[in-house]
């Protein structure tokens, strides 16, 4: 029997919507979820400081917990450090970026909104995911670091204010052509936490994309052959920094399983 995890990293609880769609796939995975409380939020850092943090941390990660693969469950981290991380270690894996391929497989107004935090709306990455897979598509962007603070507030039990939502939306539909917008990208792990909010806000109907349930059969292809344990067992919630705070997600950690939190 192979008891090794799956590792699910991210800054704060975003990661949890990635781990909701591989759970889904993949109910007897074992789990260890890792969220850098220490360096939260990701999003206002520059990119010299995420590319020299991410790649040591999950080095330190991998070597205590033994992953069997490692999922960046981050737009922010992935799009910064994806290809650093993979070369730094010999395991597999997977990353997060922003769903703009299927987005432009569904648009049919071939105007796409991309919902991010601002370091991964300004990436390379972004332009070159918009290039090779909506190149017919007008991709507009907005990044805000206050969403991801109401999803974190959301999983704390805080209900969030609705005007709070449809002024953030405002940063897409008021640009040039937003108008025009029937589909976004929820380029941001957090975003999926209150996609019923950002839905309620929308000034007309969208839909809402993201990369997690890409992510969990990507991980269903690599791990496939693999045995897992008969049951997934408690699953880790393992912070970098612990506190009041983070002491207080543990009912919503647990409906993923996550009964056991530590500190790295
Ligand atoms: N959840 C992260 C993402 O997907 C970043 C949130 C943050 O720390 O700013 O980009």
């Amino acid at each position: 029997m192979d008891s090794r995890p799956v590792l699910f990293f991210d800054s704060g609880v975003g990661g949890l919507s990635v781990l909701a769609a591989a759970q889904a796939l993949l109910p007897r995975m074992p789990v260890v979820y890792v969220a850098d409380s220490a360096g939260f939020p990701y999003g206002t850092k520059s990119e010299a400081e995420i590319a020299a943090r991410v790649p040591a941390l999950l080095g330190r990660l991998a070597e205590r917990y033994r992953p069997r693969l490692i999922v960046i469950a981050c737009n922010t981290a992935s799009t910064i450090a994806l290809a650093a991380v993979r070369s730094a270690l010999d395991l597999p894996v997977v990353g997060t970026v922003p769903a703009i391929k299927p987005a432009a497989l569904i648009s049919k107004t071939r105007v796409i909104g991309v919902l991010g935090t601002d370091a991964t709306v300004r990436q390379p990455y972004v332009d070159d995911l918009a290039r090779r897979f909506a190149g017919d598509c007008t991709v507009l962007r907005h990044g805000s670091a206050e969403l991801v603070e109401l999803a974190e507030a959301k999983l704390h039990g805080i209900a969030p204010d609705p005007a709070r939502f449809a002024e953030i939306l405002g940063g897409l539909f008021g640009q040039s052509d937003g108008a025009r917008i029937d589909t976004i990208v929820n380029a941001c792990t957090h975003f999926p936490l209150v996609s019923d909010e950002l839905a309620a806000a929308a000034p007309h109907p969208v839909a809402f994309v993201d990369g997690s349930a890409g992510i969990a059969r990507r991980i269903a292809f690599l791990t496939a052959g693999q045995d897992w344990p008969e049951t997934a067992g408690d699953g880790r919630a393992v912070f970098t920094a612990r506190d009041a705070t983070t002491d207080a997600l543990a009912p919503a950690l647990a409906r993923f399983g996550l009964m056991r939190p530590e500190t790295l």
